[in-house]
């Protein structure tokens, strides 16, 4: 084939470690704790609502900004959880999952040459999202061993140019949880800035130990100048069905739907309407801390016996683990053999960082059937 050249607007992006660590996986029949979604089905219920709404005949283009009904119950469980009103006509958008509600969101806030702060290590999609709207993404670490914010970092690098700040809480992959402090921390060194906020919150339904989640919608400060972008793919167990939302000011709600309107349009109509009818009970979302809370605790204790050293797992459905004391490979030669000769796949923190900076961490999904757990302890409790 003779196809025309291209040049390339993302030239360094590669095939990423989830589909190499996947495919090894596969190919070694290795269990698969790598991946970031659950190995289970989600409740029947909610796939009986979504398949009425199917044979209703709800399969037409919804409303570009989401059916209405599900846009009023995000805002009500805004609401209810975190004491802000968002008014459901102008300041909640349903999107086709969290990843396309983030490019949304930087396409239509970034211009070339603005710079917009990461804190790594970070979710994959943002460096590219930036890189795409023209932006310069500045790479600010979390505390190595910690993964707590630091402050000063972040605010030295908040420059005239700075256009907005993304953050991660519950943070994959380290599972830690920003506390209050940290929330008003950031909120005191925005507030002289025009600095925009994106508060990547997918994982705000699973936080553990009784601990609140700190979104941003509960800072005045932050919510002022935050789009608040959430996944039902992690709340209810549907990853693949790529449904999530957004919730921002209506000045800036009125921007993102530009873009939206141009890049997605709509999502998904019976799937909209099965989430709203599902959302009329609470108790799904309420119960998912003690959910993976348990599944948490079943690994960790599982690991004790090893020699991997636990960090702690505030949050998300990941645990992250010091493999200093099993190994002296890298981080990425490590999850490689961890595969291929104990069957376990785990994915590498060095893969979230734009240097590869390996601090011999790697990260672990809980997101799997108690067998699936077990039978990964079996083989990992001999390190
Ligand atoms: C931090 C973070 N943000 C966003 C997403 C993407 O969510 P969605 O599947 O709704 O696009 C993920 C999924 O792994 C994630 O971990």
């Amino acid at each position: 084939m003779n196809s025309p050249a291209l040049i390339s607007k993302l030239p360094n992006v590669g095939t990423t470690i989830f589909t190499v660590m996947s495919g090894l996986a596969l190919e070694n029949d290795a269990v698969n704790l790598g991946q970031g979604f659950p190995d289970f089905n989600c409740d029947p219920r909610l796939v009986d609502v979504v398949s009425d709404a199917m044979k209703r005949g709800l399969n037409q283009y919804p409303p570009m900004t989401g059916i209405p009904v599900l846009r009023e119950s995000v805002a009500s469980k805004i609401l209810a959880l975190h004491d802000r009103h968002y008014d459901p006509a102008r300041e909640i958008t349903i999107t086709a999952g969290a990843t396309q509600a983030i490019i949304t969101i930087i396409l239509a806030i970034v211009h070339p040459g603005d710079e917009v702060i990461v804190l790594e290590p970070c979710y994959d999609s943002y460096v590219p999202n930036i890189e795409l709207a023209g932006g310069v993404t500045v790479r600010v670490p979390l505390t190595p061993g910690t993964f707590r914010p630091d402050f000063d970092k972040i605010s030295a690098a908040i420059t005239p140019k700075t256009r907005a700040i993304l953050i991660n809480s519950p943070h994959n992959p380290s599972g830690t949880v920003w506390t209050r402090e940290e929330m008003l921390k950031l909120q005191e060194i925005l507030a002289p800035t025009n600095v925009l906020l994106i508060s990547d919150e997918v994982y705000e339904h699973m936080v553990f130990d009784g601990e609140p989640h700190e979104s941003a919608a509960r800072f005045s400060g932050l919510a002022e100048r935050a789009f608040i972008v959430s996944s039902f793919g992690k709340t209810y167990h549907v990853t693949g069905w790529k449904v999530g939302y957004v919730a921002a000011p209506a000045a800036l709600t009125s921007e993102f739907r530009k873009v939206h309107q141009f890049n997605v349009f709509t999502v998904n109509t019976p799937v909209q309407y099965g989430l709203a009818a599902y959302m009329e009970d609470p108790k799904p979302y309420l119960d998912l801390p003690d959910f993976y809370q348990r599944k948490r605790d079943l690994f960790r204790e599982g690991l004790k016996g090893s020699r991997f050293k636990l960090l702690p797992s505030e949050g998300t459905y990941f645990q992250c683990v010091d493999i200093s004391n099993v190994s002296d490979m890298s981080e990425i030669d490590f999850c490689k053999w961890l595969t291929t000769e104990i069957g376990v796949a785990a994915i590498p923190l060095s893969a979230f960082y734009g240097d590869s900076f390996d601090q011999r961490v790697v990260r672990f999904c809980f997101a799997k059937k108690d067998e699936t757990l077990l039978s990964a302890l079996e083989r990992l409790k001999m390190l």
